[in-house]
This record gives structure tokens, C-alpha cells and sequence, in this order.
């Protein structure tokens, strides 16, 4: 299936980023983190075998960066195995951690296998985080970007920094993932194959598993890494406006979260017809917290909340 942008055909290229997440433990409980909270109802882990053989098939389809993320990799006792594979294979490593399991000699140890880069995070221990606890006022964003600069001009060549704009505080929305099934392929710790680490959310595809489809077709033949190339799937707005190639209708499980339609416009969008959600979002965001009325209850993202979560879904 290729897919066509006004009608005109788009090459597909390979899955030049590879997102090995190789176990969704992890000994933090990010109330944010993006990865699922019933994560206890998911199928077990790949084996060391299972994800030599993904990374052999990865490279082969044409990809060139391994990141190795979870949950937490750390956890993972074979990961020096897996990376030393990965750059045996070619792929530029690079392991996504929180640092919790990151002594000396494993560091050592990951650094031999050839690990070429750390992507070390630093986690907030605080309980009170969600999205209207984590969006910043305009105020915060101000100052945040004045005291990003103050650093920038003491440092100057000595450290990058770089400044994100949270994306409810643009019009347009940002080019999610590059474009969906464009660069990105993540496989999630039981083999699932997702064209972003979140696109589970979105029930209405199914996504194939590299334990019965190869790299190649997961990427270049499935429904689902296919459903959103190209602009067939689009809806208006998205579908006649002159934009839709510079940011492909933004993020598609944004869209499902706020507008209940993956389908739509990404709602950070000012031409959607759900972008008051954002802007509500924002204005709320202006409220100190000591005046906020409605306090939402925040589900943890821990074992215990996962098998409670798992045994009402199932
Ligand atoms: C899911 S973690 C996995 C690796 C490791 N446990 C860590 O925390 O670095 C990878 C990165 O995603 C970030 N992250 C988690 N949830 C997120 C969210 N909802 N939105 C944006 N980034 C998120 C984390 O802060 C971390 O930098
Ligand atoms: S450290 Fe936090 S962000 Fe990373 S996987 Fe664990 S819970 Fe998620
Ligand atoms: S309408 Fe759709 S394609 Fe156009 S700018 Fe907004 S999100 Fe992008």
C-alpha cells in the first residue's frame, strides 16, 4: 500500500529509529510516565534471544539508532548483551535511564558493550503530578526561558540547552513521531510493534507482534503502521488545509485523548474544533494552586494499582 499526499505518491523510508523497550518494570512510580498502568496484564517480556533477533531484524530493514528504554532497562540483567549486539550490529546505542540501578560497574560494563550514549533523567519523587499539576503558568514559562538563557550565555560552547515550548501553549501542532510509521518504531516489552510508544491507546488498530511478522512488514504492510501515512485518513480540517504536510495533522492520540477521534485535528491546532480543550487547559493552568477547586484523584503507575486496574478491565 503507498500512500499519496493530495494525491501525490510518498515514499515510505526505513525505521531509521529503533525504541527497544525491554520491560515496563521499573522500581519509580512516575504518576506522568507515559507507559501503561496495567502493565501486569500485558504479555511476558521478549527473551535475550527474542530481542537479538529484533535488533538483527531492525538493522536489516535499514534502521541506525538503538535506544534501549523501559520501564526502566537497568532492570534487565542481560542488557550489556543486548547492547553489545546492537553495536556489534552497527546501531548507534543509546540507553534511556533514570539512573536508579546505574552503579560504576554497570556503567562500565555498558560502556565496553559499546554503548555510545546515556539519556539520564531526572525524575520528580513528588506525588502531586499530572497534567494540571505539570503545565506551567505563562508566568513559570517566562522564567523558565529567561533563566534557560542566563545559563546559555554563562555556559556559552561548554553546554547545548535546549528549550521545548510545551505544545498547548502554540497554535499549530508539532509533527508527532516525524509522522506516523515515518521514522519511528517502538517494540514494547512483549513484542508489540508501534509507530509511537503511546499508540497503543488507540483500540481500533492492531498493532502485529515480532513474534509473527518480520521488521519489514510490520513496517512497510501493516494496517496499522499504514492507517495514518499519507493524508487519506484525514478529516477537516486537516484534509484541505495548505499546512497538512508540515506537521501531518500533529499528534493522533492527543487528538484521541482530547477529542475522542484519533482521526482528528491534533486539538493544539487553532483551526480545529476542539481547540477550547487546550485553551482551557492553559487558562486553568493560570490558576495558583492554593485557589483550584477540583482536585482530580491520581492513579500511580505501581504494581499494586496495575493488578487493581487489570482485574477491572478483564
Ligand atoms: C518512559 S522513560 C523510560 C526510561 C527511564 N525509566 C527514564 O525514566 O528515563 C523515558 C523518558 O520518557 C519521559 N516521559 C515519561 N512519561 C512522559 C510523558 N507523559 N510525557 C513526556 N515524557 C515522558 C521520562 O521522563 C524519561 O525521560
Ligand atoms: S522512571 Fe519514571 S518515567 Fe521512567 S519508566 Fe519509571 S516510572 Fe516511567
Ligand atoms: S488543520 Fe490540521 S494540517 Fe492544518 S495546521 Fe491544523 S493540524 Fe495542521
Amino acid at each position: 500500500m503507498t500512500p499519496t499526499i493530495n494525491g501525490k505518491e510518498v515514499t515510505v523510508g526505513p525505521p531509521l529509529w529503533l525504541l527497544a523497550e525491554v520491560t515496563y518494570a521499573c522500581p519509580l512510580h512516575c504518576v506522568f510516565c507515559y507507559n501503561p498502568v496495567d502493565y501486569t496484564q500485558h504479555g511476558p517480556e521478549l527473551t535475550t534471544q527474542e530481542w537479538i533477533k529484533v535488533l538483527r531484524d531492525a538493522r536489516a530493514a535499514g534502521s541506525v539508532q538503538c535506544g534501549f528504554s523501559g520501564g526502566e532497562p537497568l532492570v534487565r540483567d542481560d542488557l550489556e548483551t543486548l547492547v553489545a549486539e546492537a553495536h556489534q550490529l552497527g546501531f548507534y546505542t543509546n540507553l534511556l535511564t533514570s539512573g536508579i540501578g546505574f552503579t560504576p560497574e554497570r556503567a562500565k560494563a555498558l560502556k565496553e558493550a559499546g554503548l555510545d550514549h546515556v539519556q539520564l533523567s531526572f525524575q520528580d519523587s513528588t506525588r502531586q503530578l499530572n497534567r494540571e499539576g505539570l503545565m506551567p503558568s505563562r508566568e513559570q514559562l517566562q522564567r523558565a526561558e529567561r533563566v534557560t538563557n542566563e545559563y546559555r550565555e554563562k555556559l556559552g560552547d561548554k553546554l547545548r540547552i535546549f528549550f521545548v515550548v510545551p505544545d498547548y501553549y502554540e497554535t499549530r501542532p508539532k509533527k508527532c513521531m516525524n509522522g506516523w510509521g515515518n521514522i519511528f518504531l517502538t517494540i514494547t516489552p512483549d513484542g508489540s510493534a508501534l509507530p509511537c510508544h503511546t499508540a497503543k491507546m488507540i483500540k481500533h488498530l492492531e498493532f502485529p507482534n515480532v513474534k509473527n511478522m518480520s521488521v519489514k512488514d510490520i513496517w512497510y504492510e501493516s494496517e496499522s503502521f499504514n492507517h495514518y501515512r499519507g493524508d487519506a485518513w484525514m478529516k477537516d480540517p486537516c484534509r484541505t488545509c495548505e499546512d497538512k504536510e508540515k506537521d501531518l495533522g500533529g499528534c493522533r492520540c492527543q487528538a484521541l485523548m482530547l477529542t475522542g477521534d484519533a482521526a482528528n485535528a491534533d486539538p493544539v491546532c487553532d483551526k480545529s474544533q476542539h481547540h477550547q480543550v487546550v485553551l482551557d487547559a492553559v487558562a486553568f493552568a493560570q490558576i495558583p494552586d492554593t485557589q483550584r477547586v477540583e482536585v482530580k484523584p491520581l492513579v500511580f503507575r505501581d504494581p499494586i494499582n496495575s493488578r487493581k486496574l487489570s482485574s477491572v478491565q478483564s
